[in-house]
């Protein structure tokens, strides 16, 4: 899969792709990411990219023009599946949108900054539009590397252990169950029984419970939408 990112702060994203999972997914070749200055394609020798909002609200708008030619030349040398704008107005992350992302072939990221970007550019060429909650971030960026990282560990290949992103808490519309490791007993605190006999119905089941509690008590929306009491 690969992934381009525009943004116009382009020095926010680079460090928090060269570590651990979306490295490796990367070394392994299963992921390549490119990060794009907007500012590159500044229309004029001052490199502006952005302006005030007609109608006069606060806060700057990227123009159109750096934006479509940036667009521009990244779809002359690749056709992408979705174009996505990261912004508070889109519909929300969830683990099935990052599912269905990560079947895709090439994705193009946009990280608006300041107030926004030029609707007409999200009207001609953003194909869909996503938020990562109900609150407001100073920029796309961070949004966007949590859209790559949520993507990312899904590629077949990418986590050492394939199940445990099937395992994972959403996958199944669970919250996932307590995990412990070594050693058995803690200050006093004891790993669950059910845990430490390698009797796998028994782990399985006392799993599922757990998830199913801590899903009923912490998230009564997702216990809902299971179709629980
Ligand atoms: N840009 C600013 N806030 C955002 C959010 N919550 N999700 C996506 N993009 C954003």
């Amino acid at each position: 899969m690969h992934i381009d990112i525009l943004s116009a702060v382009p020095d926010l994203l680079h460090s928090p792709l060269q570590h651990s999972i979306l490295k490796r997914a990367q070394d392994k070749g299963l992921l390549s990411i490119g990060i794009h200055n907007i500012r590159d394609y500044a229309f004029n020798k001052h490199r502006n990219i952005d302006d005030e909002p007609y109608g006069g609200q606060a806060g700057m708008v990227l123009r159109p023009e750096p934006l479509a030619a940036a667009i521009r030349d990244l779809q002359s040398q690749r056709t992408y599946d979705d174009i996505i704008f990261l912004t508070p107005d889109g519909e929300t992350l969830d683990q099935p949108l990052a599912n269905h992302l990560s079947l895709r072939q090439n994705l193009l990221l946009i990280a608006g900054h300041y107030k926004g970007i030029d609707q007409r550019i999200r009207d001609k060429f953003v194909t869909r539009e996503i938020s990562i909650g109900d609150y407001v971030l100073s920029g796309g960026e961070l949004p966007a590397l949590v859209l790559v990282d949520a993507i990312g560990r899904l590629l077949p290949g990418v986590l050492n252990d394939e199940r445990s992103a099937l395992e994972d808490s959403f996958q199944d519309g669970l919250l996932d169950a307590p995990v412990y490791t070594r050693p058995a007993e803690w200050e006093g605190m004891q790993v669950p029984e059910a845990l430490l006999g390698g009797h796998h119905a028994r782990i399985l089941q006392w799993r599922e419970e757990q998830s199913r509690e801590k899903t009923r008590t912490r998230r009564p929306d997702l216990w809902k939408k299971l179709g629980e009491e």
